[in-house]
């Protein structure tokens, strides 16, 4: 019954991309600008890209990765600076880092600020900015690209799903008693993980802002243009934020008109795979199939070898067969694991035969695990990892492991756990289910609003009053403060005037006092 559910939903979610949209008006220019992104940010990007190329949109994107889409409506400008090439960036060495990635943001951004408006292509698109009709930005350390939204209106796609420091920049301050910015906790539950919790809200918004990232891109962009107002003045007349986030599969949030959740755009159904991975797959019988893959950023390749000689000891031990994203040559690899250096992550997913999904747990991989309903297991290096590894954990999708504590045994446990107790599956279903039940595809609405905001010039009427406000204004310390004043002026005349009633009483008193006498 449940399956059959599924599948039908699957079936609605199918159909083509955008069918259900009328023609757009005309023939619109979009600029896509994610100039220091990973790989897996620009694979959000591409199926909004794509959607719009459909639709007939002419679109041109500013990434730092080489040319990827083959649609002859998408121009990929690939500025090809050092200073964030993937392959270059040990994710493990970073994680060691005592300060990780705040160190690595803060050495890229503000080089990629200095080199990237002298790269010819790029100041060619600078030029030529006001030609489009929409820029779209990926939030979130791109500050850098703000000079070309300068009268020009944009918005963004938030491609690591929600981020409450730029909720506040459109005017929705998030409540940190229950929205996390930890980076190890899906949601505080107590005083202490709340205390926490505010002071991380505060203190990394203003690291990020005022210290350590945004300033040192500020100086470089401001020796380059002068006349410009301050990158965070621009990010303030952003029209809309495209979240790649959906309230089924994290926590569901009191969103603006201008905050639209278009989470897991780039989850789509299997396509055929190729005949060798497909009978490989089909072969493992009902013992199943064991998928490996880091992730695009976090190669297996730089996994250190005691780990790496871990998991190849305890694939030997699993009666599975097993598919490892390793992008080199291995010795000694056991008969029941295949080696690739690329895999058609998607499609093996959603093959059905994969028991367990061992992953370092990004946003990307997560999404595309429940969309495909396939449990986990979480090997969190970075950022949102550890966050995501709990997640899976508490809502019974999976389970993760800690790097440094990790055994042989750890490894075959977890993985005979997730793949032999059916609770992982059916769990995983549950939250598969709502995430496909939706009016239309998350891409659907991604076109929706993009073309909205175009035709309605900035779409002005999305703005909250809230965004325009001070933070005095914002938190009403002035009402509060004579609020205050009035109860105290009122207590100091209330207390004038029984003073002057009691001497009155106390005096006449004394008077009857005296008569009497
Ligand atoms: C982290 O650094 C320590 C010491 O510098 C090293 O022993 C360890 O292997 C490193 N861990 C990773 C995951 O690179
Ligand atoms: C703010 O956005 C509007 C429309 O989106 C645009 O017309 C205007 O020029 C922008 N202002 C600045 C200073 O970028």
């Amino acid at each position: 019954m449940k399956l059959a559910i599924f599948f039908i939903l699957v079936a609605a979610v199918v159909g083509s991309t955008t069918g259900e949209l009328s023609p757009p008006e005309r023939v619109y220019k979009i600029l896509m600008l994610l100039p220091a992104s990973s790989r897996s940010h620009r694979n959000i990007f591409m199926p909004l890209a794509e959607a719009l190329a459909d639709r007939g949109h002419k679109i041109v994107m500013l990434t730092n990765h080489p040319k990827s889409s083959k649609h002859p409506n998408i121009r990929e400008v690939d500025h090809d600076l050092p200073h964030f090439k993937e392959d270059h960036i040990n994710m493990f060495d970073t994680r060691n880092g005592s300060t990780g990635l705040i160190q690595l943001f803060n050495t890229v951004l503000p080089a990629m600020a200095r080199d990237m408006y002298k790269v010819p292509v790029v100041r060619e698109l600078y030029d030529r900015r006001k030609e489009f009709d929409l820029i779209v930005v990926n939030h979130f350390y791109n500050e850098l690209a703000y000079p070309f939204v300068h009268e020009i209106p944009f918005i963004s796609l938030a491609t690591p799903g929600m981020d409450p420091r730029q909720s506040a920049v459109l005017g929705n301050v998030l409540n940190p008693s229950y929205v996390s910015v930890m980076h190890d906790l899906p949601k505080p539950t107590n005083t202490w993980e709340r205390l926490r919790n505010v002071v991380y809200s505060i203190g990394m918004a203003w690291l990020w802002r005022n210290w350590n990232i945004v300033p040192l891109v500020q100086r470089e962009i401001s020796a380059q243009f002068p006349e410009l107002p301050p990158l965070l003045d621009l990010e303030r007349n952003m029209s809309l934020a495209l979240l790649n986030s959906h309230f089924s599969i994290s926590t569901p949030l009191p969103l603006l008109p201008s905050q639209v959740e278009v989470g897991a755009m780039h989850c789509r159904p299997g396509k055929t795979l190729p005949q060798k991975l497909e009978s490989w797959m089909t072969g493992a019988g009902s013992a199943g199939v064991i998928y490996f893959s880091l992730g695009s950023f976090t190669r297996s390749t730089s996994m250190p070898v005691q780990y790496r000689d871990l998991f190849i000891q305890a694939f030997r031990r699993l009666p599975q067969r097993v598919i490892w994203k390793y992008e080199e040559e291995l010795e000694d690899v056991p008969d029941n694991v295949m080696i690739s250096k690329w895999l058609p992550q998607q499609d093996i997913l959603a093959q059905g035969n994969v028991k367990v999904f061992i992953t370092q747990g990004g946003l990307v991989s997560l999404q595309e695990a429940i969309y495909h309903a396939t449990p986990l297991l979480a090997l969190p290096v970075y950022g949102d990892q550890p966050k995501n590894g709990i997640f899976i954990r508490n809502s019974g999708l999976g389970d993760f492991l800690v790097w440094e504590e990790l055994t042989l045994d750890m490894i075959v446990d977890a993985v005979t756990k997730i793949s032999n107790d059916p609770k992982y599956k059916e769990n995983i279903m549950k939250m598969s289910v709502p995430l496909r039940d939706q009016l239309m595809t998350s891409t659907e609405l991604a076109v929706f609003w993009t073309e909205y905001v175009i035709r309605h010039k900035g779409a002005p009427q999305l703005r909250s009053p809230a965004a325009q406000l001070s933070w005095v204004e914002f938190l009403m310390l002035d009402v509060i403060f004579l609020l205050h004043l009035t109860v105290f002026f009122l207590y100091f005349i209330t207390r004038r005037i029984l003073r002057v009633i009691y001497a009155k009483i106390f005096s006449s008193d004394i008077k009857m006092k005296k008569k009497n006498d």
